[in-house]
């Protein structure tokens, strides 16, 4: 999925500097009829097709390697446990806590979908997420790394024949339903908080109630180089509500059976 996202953007930034070429080379005939005639414009129009035919090609071909690396790039989840070393320490001990910038739960990921575990990381890789420590950790990991950590992570302490109810057995209070109708949560998380309906979409069922007010917190900050993240999706959904609804919402969310889970690990295995 990094590298997915790697492509598309690839393929976007390309996308613009083709729409660039090809806005510039049909201007004189669309929004400037009076040029029509001018010798540089005919000269323009002159090769305004071969122009049109390579940038087309040549998207396409830049864009079909693209797929082609980001097809290539597929989870191991037996090399994800050898990797995974590096994050039992936080994630892997029942009840952590991380200090910064409050005292909160080290996130669950065990069970968590392996796209949103990709994209997370990405976030932190690339800044939009904040978070010092996992920002850092972040930058040592390549999209291979990624891709195994997350096929390992959604899999892991997961419990053969087991299913989440489609809706959550416990219905919140009025005033946290009319909450969570006003942020159309369900629309995106699903009717249980665990069904996304999209898979770099995260599960919030079950999540620690400390660490989902963190991070619903995290998405109205901006401009603080430590903390945040800038989340178009979330920022506008987070900005709508006050600290004390986001706890709410946090609250009931965290008590709704789902497929997260910390799956404590010793170091030495
Ligand atoms: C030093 C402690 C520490 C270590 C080591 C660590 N993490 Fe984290 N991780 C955290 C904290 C704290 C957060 C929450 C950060 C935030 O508020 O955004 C987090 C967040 C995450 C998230 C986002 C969770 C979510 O629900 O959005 C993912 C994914 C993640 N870590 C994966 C990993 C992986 C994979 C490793 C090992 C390569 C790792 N972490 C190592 C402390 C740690
Ligand atoms: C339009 C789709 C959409 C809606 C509606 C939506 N979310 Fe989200 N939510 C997302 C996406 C996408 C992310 C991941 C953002 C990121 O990468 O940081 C996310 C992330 C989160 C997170 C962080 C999870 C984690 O593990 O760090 C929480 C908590 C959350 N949403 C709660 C809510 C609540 C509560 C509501 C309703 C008030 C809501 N969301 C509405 C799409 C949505």
């Amino acid at each position: 999925m990094a590298a997915v996202c790697g492509g598309y953007a690839k393929h976007s930034k390309l996308g613009v500097r083709a729409a660039f070429i090809i806005r510039f080379a049909a201007k004189p005939n669309s929004t400037w009829p009076s040029l029509k005639f001018h010798p540089i414009v005919r000269k323009m129009k002159s090769i305004q097709t071969p122009l049109l035919a390579y940038v087309v090609a040549s998207a396409t071909l830049l864009f079909s390697a693209a797929t082609a690396q980001a097809q290539e790039i597929k989870g191991d989840a037996k090399a994800g446990q050898g990797k995974a070393s590096l994050c039992i320490g936080c994630h892997g001990i029942q009840g952590y806590q991380a200090s910064f910038p409050e005292i909160y739960k080290v996130p669950k990921i065990s069970g968590q979908g392996g796209k949103y575990i990709i994209a997370a990381l990405n976030a932190y890789k690339k800044g939009d997420r904040k978070h010092p420590t996992m920002r850092g950790i972040s930058e040592t990991l390549s999209d291979q790394d990624m891709a195994d950590l997350a096929a390992y992570y959604e899999v892991h302490g997961r419990v053969e024949g087991t299913s989440l109810p489609a809706q959550p057995a416990k219905t919140p209070a009025p005033a946290v339903v009319a909450l969570l109708q006003k942020g159309a949560c369900v629309s995106c998380h699903g009717n249980n908080f665990a069904m996304p309906i999209d898979p770099t979409y995260p599960k919030i069922a079950g999540q620690y109630n400390d660490y989902l007010f963190v991070a619903l917190k995290a998405y109205k900050v901006e401009g603080n180089a430590k903390v945040g993240r800038a989340n178009g999706i979330m920022g506008g959904i987070a900005k709508q509500f006050t600290n004390a609804e986001l706890k709410a919402m946090a609250g009931y969310i965290s008590t709704v059976d789902g497929d997260l889970k910390t799956v404590p690990q010793s170091r030495f295995r």
